[in-house]
């Protein structure tokens, strides 16, 4: 868990905070871990979600809730950035207007006294009906004279219907912050249980298919969108199990990327998010949202490291690589399309009708560049990624380029920016997302899952062609 930590918090913006949702065994161990990498400084809370309602008869004691750490990327910018919790209709029941106040409800059952104070907060107050009062024994006033005074001149004082009750400084709900701060207890009826995700909403949704065994409810991770982020905001669960985070992000108008290592990502997420985009999702927090569908998505297989480290620890092209995956992961890399010629071998991509590349393990002599050039020609020019070459001169058609230096050089490793710059990968109508890994898929199994070209939603649809196509090709 170190390694992702380290790696959420450099993606995180300044404004993000970092959600988990964790259950006993592991929470302690995780808050400590997270402390260190996060700062003890930027933990904001623990909050306690119900996650079963039930109890379990064969348990020392039965385990009904899940933990959720909460951190900030940097905790001032957050407090001052997070999202209010809207009020409850309990909570705006307790306003009213019995007085017909012409600045509208104000809080009920508010009491004008405390009950801790000084003897100063202890001074008498004559009421409308003449009645001389103090607080009771142990209760201080919770305004100062002068408060009450000048409450008085405004008609903000109230002293009941008949002017003889014990005064109370009215809180309008029209000046009261518009929403409550968030609460760390978050009971099963507010934001639902794994069951209830379960039986209420995915088993309807995906009916043939063997349920996910613990989904997050949509209620649950809608209340943290809520918090945390705002239209547009981008939003990475590095776990997506059944995929809750990215229909709520796509529900609640926020852009998303979910991670996925099991086969559920093409059995259960995908299928998932293509009811939401087509509005075929009347369950969760549809409703909600008024959520009516749209927009799209982009499916990735992630390629293994194209780049490994030997037994002497020297970086190598990854054994798993043959020469065409080479090729392609190349291609993407340096922003070329990849489009092995049948006629020309040096030809593995373009990009544009005159510029190609070519990849090759071998180790290029100043012969063999010679030989290349002249068949390039004066009208066209070739960026050759080799494993090694020597030359003597310089050949105007060419730039020869070792790997892996410079696939290392194009990824630019360790450093706080993230973001491989892979060029040629599709462009999404509007706002880019930052991808930080390779697109390219490799693995024959992998193959064979892809899902087929109608599994990929709408705005993605060109792009994910465009790939499925080089892919035929090889
Ligand atoms: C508890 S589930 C997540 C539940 C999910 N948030 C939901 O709402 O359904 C954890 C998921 O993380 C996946 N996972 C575990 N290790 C992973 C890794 N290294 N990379 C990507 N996914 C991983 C598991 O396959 C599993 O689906």
């Amino acid at each position: 868990m170190r390694d992702r930590l380290e790696l959420i918090w450099k993606l995180l913006s300044n404004d993000g905070s970092l959600w988990i949702t964790i259950d006993d065994n592991e929470a302690h161990y995780l808050k400590v871990m997270a402390d260190e990498i996060f700062g003890r400084s930027n933990f904001i809370a623990t909050c306690v979600w119900e996650k079963d309602k039930g109890g379990r008869g064969d348990a020392d004691i039965s385990l009904s809730h899940d933990n959720i750490l909460v951190y900030a990327r940097n905790r001032d910018t957050w407090s001052n950035t997070r999202n209010l919790m809207p009020r409850s209709e309990t909570q705006l029941g307790r306003f009213k207007n019995p007085d017909n106040d012409p600045r509208g409800p104000w809080r009920q059952g508010d009491d004008g006294t405390a009950k801790s104070g000084t003897e100063k907060q202890r001074f008498p107050v004559q009421l409308p009906s003449g009645r001389i009062v103090t607080p009771p024994p142990g209760r201080y006033w919770a305004f100062s004279p002068q408060t009450l005074e000048k409450s008085r001149e405004e008609g903000r004082a109230y002293f009941g219907a008949d002017g003889d009750r014990l005064p109370i400084i009215k809180r309008y709900l029209s000046e009261v912050r518009e929403g409550v701060a968030p609460r760390t207890w978050w009971s099963a009826d507010e934001v639902g249980t794994n069951q209830q995700a379960k039986r209420d909403h995915l088993n309807k949704l995906l009916l043939d298919i063997e349920p996910f065994a613990t989904p997050k409810p949509e209620g649950l991770i809608h209340r943290i969108l809520y918090i945390a982020t705002n239209p547009g905001d981008l939003v990475l669960d590095s776990f997506a199990g059944s995929g809750t985070t990215g229909a709520v992000a796509h529900k609640m108008g926020r852009r998303w990327i979910m991670v996925e290592l099991g086969d559920h990502a093409v059995t259960h997420i995908v299928p998932r998010l293509r009811k939401v985009i087509d509005g075929e999702d009347p369950g969760g927090v549809t409703k909600a949202t008024d959520w009516q569908g749209g927009g799209g998505f982009r499916f990735y297989w992630l390629a293994p490291s194209l780049l490994e480290k030997d037994r002497w620890g020297r970086w190598v092209i990854n054994k798993e690589y043959n020469g065409a995956m080479l090729a392609e992961a190349l291609c993407k890399l340096e922003g070329f399309t990849y489009a092995p010629s049948d006629t020309f071998y040096w030809q593995h991509g373009h990009s544009t009708e005159r510029d190609f590349i070519y990849v090759t393990t071998a180790s290029l002599s100043h012969v063999q560049l010679q030989q290349l050039s002249d068949e390039v020609g004066p009208e066209q020019t070739l960026l050759v990624l080799c494993a090694a070459f020597r030359s003597d001169g310089e050949f105007p058609n060419l730039t020869v380029k070792r790997i892996p230096l410079h696939v290392l050089n194009r990824c630019e490793w360790g450093k706080d920016d993230h973001s491989l710059r892979v060029e040629s990968l599709p462009k999404a109508p509007g706002k880019p997302v930052q991808m930080g890994l390779f697109g390219g898929d490799s693995r024959e199994d992998a193959k064979a899952r892809r899902p087929r070209r109608d599994d990929v939603a709408r705005e993605g649809l060109e792009g994910t062609m465009s790939h499925a196509k080089t892919r035929r090709r090889e």
